[in-house]
């Protein structure tokens, strides 16, 4: 298939993108590095031995985007774009809700007029909200609690609401549950820019050095230890339930909506342990006030993942935080700052299709 990836430079496209090429198909990448580094897919190429085509568009630029697909004619689209800050959304929501719905509108037009009816959509957990009818399943409802949330919520029904309308689409709506870890070779992994708001690459941070302490939010949750427990799922077999999805998808017309998660939760506490454990280093820690919006805890039923898309997580904790930490050893600073490629502008320009 040819398969055209939005956001395809960033954590979890570029996983996803790397499994694609392996697998055989042709690949498309549309992203505007607002999050990430063409850094990535130059690593991805070479660890798959061919190429992606990447192209530096903005979702909002729909001329450009209507464009890249007249010229590409892809089968499928895996949609990644999008911003993901829960803090930055509550603080500046309009963004939030142009870059991630409007995005995907101007994306669903330029699918449209190319005949290309075939989406895995990137949606989250988060729709789930303060949900406690745990494990979460697919049916449990909606009831998302932050602006970037409600992006992935309103997105969700939109597509529901077009697959209703024309049986010609057939869409995935991914549910993601924590997605940690990175490639095995060290070479890709996630680049967070500025402080991460997210545990893990926090605390791959303060093992490395870069940060004094992990700071803990709240040690009273009513769970094992009084701390937050998540469902960590390997990026790994995240991008392969992209690939189970893509292959459901083209025998199956529809909306459909998979949890991509592991079924067994971690608290922060067993996650910085873990991490002390497998780097050998010192994890520092302080347990300071809840951040507000958090729940006590949340993991997933990935049973219809299993049953449907034959789909199902093989990494443990131990092997995601191996993962990562060898990705945060080799890349201290991430993919470095653009000029550090050793590419000319000129040979940047040819290779972002510029
Ligand atoms: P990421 O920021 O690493 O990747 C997103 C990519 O999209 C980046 O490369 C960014 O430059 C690009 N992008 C953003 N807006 C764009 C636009 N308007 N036009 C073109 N490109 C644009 O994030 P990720 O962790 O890989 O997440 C991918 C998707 O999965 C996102 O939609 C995110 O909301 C969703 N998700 C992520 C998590 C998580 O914890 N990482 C959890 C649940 C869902
Ligand atoms: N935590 C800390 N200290 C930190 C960061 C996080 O103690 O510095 C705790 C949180 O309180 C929580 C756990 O670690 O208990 C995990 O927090 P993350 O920020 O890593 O992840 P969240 O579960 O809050 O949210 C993530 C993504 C969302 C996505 C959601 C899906 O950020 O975008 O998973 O479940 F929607």
């Amino acid at each position: 298939m040819h398969v055209l990836v939005t956001g395809g430079a960033g954590y979890i496209g570029s996983h996803t993108v790397l499994q694609l090429l392996e697998e055989g198909h042709e690949v498309s990448i549309v992203d505007n590095f607002s999050n990430s580094s063409p850094e990535s897919i130059r690593r991805v190429n070479s660890l798959a031995g061919r190429s992606a085509h990447l192209r530096s568009v903005d979702l909002l630029n729909q001329q450009e985007l209507t464009k890249i697909f007249a010229d590409t004619q892809p089968d499928a689209v895996i949609h990644f774009a999008g911003l993901k800050a829960v803090g930055e959304s509550v603080s500046e929501p309009l963004k939030y809700y142009r870059n991630n719905v409007t995005g995907t509108l101007n994306l669903l037009d330029a699918m449209e007029a190319v005949d290309c009816r075939t989406l895995v959509f990137s949606s989250s957990a988060t729709v789930y909200g303060e949900s406690t009818a745990l494990p979460l399943i697919e049916s449990t409802p909606r009831n998302a609690t932050n602006p970037y949330g409600r992006t992935k919520l309103h997105i969700e029904e939109m597509l529901e609401e077009l697959a209703a309308s024309d049986p010609r689409w057939s869409i995935a709506n991914l549910r993601y549950f924590n997605p940690v870890g990175a490639h095995t070779s060290g070479l890709i992994g996630e680049d967070p820019q500025g402080t991460p708001n997210n545990l893990m690459p926090y605390v791959a941070q303060v093992a490395i050095g870069r940060r004094e302490k992990v700071h803990v939010f709240g040690g009273d949750y009513p769970t094992a230890d009084g701390t937050g427990v998540r469902d960590y799922i390997h990026v790994l077999d995240l991008a392969a339930g992209h690939l189970a999805a893509l292959k459901y998808l083209r025998e199956s017309a529809g909306a459909h909506t998979w949890n991509l998660g592991t079924g067994t939760g971690s608290s922060v506490l067993e996650v910085i342990e873990a991490f002390a454990r497998v780097s050998g280093k010192e994890v520092p820690y302080k347990i300071v006030e809840r951040r507000s919006g958090d729940v006590a805890e949340n993991y997933a039923n990935a049973e219809k993942a299993r049953l449907e898309l034959g789909w199902k997580a093989e990494h443990g904790l131990e092997q995601m935080v191996e993962d990562m930490w060898r990705w945060q050893k080799g890349n201290p600073t991430g993919f470095g700052p653009i000029d550090a490629f050793g590419m000319t502008d000129e040979e940047l320009d040819i290779f972002l299709n510029r």
